[in-house]
């Protein structure tokens, strides 16, 4: 079964075929990161407009490389939510005019599950396991009972891991994105420089908070600046690093160890640091649980990551109809609602 995948939630507009929701056949991305940079951000209407302009040449090479036409393809997989609105509805409102003028089943998707599914492209992981799903916008704990059945057991209360990467980095005077540029920097550098505090969060033990992080890196930098006093930005870099890996891999250990997980998976943009990467393969040795983590080329946005949950889904019964919308949030385990 071949499914076409749809990504246009963000900065990167992709389109990538899929066979039974495992075997990449082709992952076409054009991104207008570079535009960002600029600006030390994504800009909505930016991403939008170039979303726009590139989405028909997108997904027509997919389906070159994958040497198919729309008559091979089983169903149009398209991420519906979470995301910037106007970027998600190129995509939705593409996919549905392909779907509907080929008569071809359209399927919702939603891009931290697409985020999972990253890992079932690259290894053979199924089912149930644990996921930490760390993105520009989300870090959660998800146990995955199934594939398509998703209940949150932990999740930040405020900043998400990689917008205070992205934000430190900026305050750093580091490239956007700044979890990419403090990854590279941290190479090599001090990671016990600085001393950032371990935020404390009430209630649910498996809850991060990142924000008081982030306050903190933004202090040290000012108080430097107003003090005339030099700071060492790779050893900065590398110490913040150090302490959002320690919060994430700490919490992830507390449930495995509790709930007993065999199976460890990460996913989301942040799951290409590696430093994280190195940190849970310790600490995955030392609780006797078996760790899963995507290729780097699939740890970003792709459709590759939303084809593969698309055919979950879609063998579960998921379709959408005309009314098909786009939804700037949605909670992962929210089941896919048609409009009555
Ligand atoms: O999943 P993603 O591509 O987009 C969202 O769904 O948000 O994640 C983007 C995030 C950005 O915050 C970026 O800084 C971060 O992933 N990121 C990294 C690395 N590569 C991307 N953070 C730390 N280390 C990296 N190597
Ligand atoms: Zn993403």
């Amino acid at each position: 079964m071949k499914i076409l995948g749809i990504e246009s939630s963000c900065d990167e507009t992709a389109a990538a075929v899929v066979e039974d929701g495992r075997k990449v056949l082709s992952n076409v991305i054009a991104t207008s990161l570079e535009e960002h940079k600029l600006y030390g951000g994504v800009v909505p209407e930016i991403a939008s407009r170039r979303h726009a302009e590139s989405i028909s040449g997108v997904v027509k090479e997919a389906l070159e490389q994958a040497d198919c036409t729309m008559a091979d393809i089983d169903a149009v997989a398209v991420t519906y939510a979470p995301g910037l609105i106007g970027a998600l509805l190129v995509g939705v409102n593409f996919a549905k005019g392909l779907a509907f003028a080929t008569n071809t089943p359209l399927v919702p998707v939603h891009h931290l599950r697409g985020h999972i599914a990253s890992n079932y492209i690259t290894s053979d992981v199924e089912p149930p396991f644990l996921c930490l799903v760390v993105s520009g916008g989300h870090s959660h704990i998800v146990a995955v009972n199934s594939y398509t059945d998703f209940e949150i057991i932990g999740k930040t209360r405020d900043d998400a891991a990689g917008e205070a990467l992205d934000k430190a980095g900026r305050t750093m005077g580091l490239a956007y994105p700044g979890g990419v540029s403090i990854d590279k920097i941290s190479k090599g550098a001090d990671e016990n420089a600085y001393k950032f505090p371990h935020p404390k969060v009430s209630g649910c033990p498996y809850d991060f908070s990142f924000s008081g992080l982030k306050t903190a890196v933004i202090n040290t930098v000012h108080n430097a600046n107003q003090k005339g006093e030099e700071i060492n930005t790779a050893d900065l870099a590398a110490s913040f690093q150090k302490a959002v890996v320690d919060c994430l891999i700490t919490n992830c250990q507390k449930v495995i160890k509790e709930k007993n997980y065999k199976k460890f998976v990460i996913a989301g943009g942040v799951s290409a640091n590696s430093k994280l990467r190195s940190e849970a393969e310790i600490m995955c040795r030392k609780c006797g649980a078996k760790l899963y983590l995507p290729e780097l080329k699939y740890c970003g946005d792709n459709a590759a990551m939303i084809a593969s949950q698309g055919y979950y889904e879609f063998i579960s019964g998921v379709r959408a109809g005309e009314d098909l919308n786009a939804y700037a949030t949605m909670p992962i385990d929210e089941k896919y609602k048609t409009v009555e």
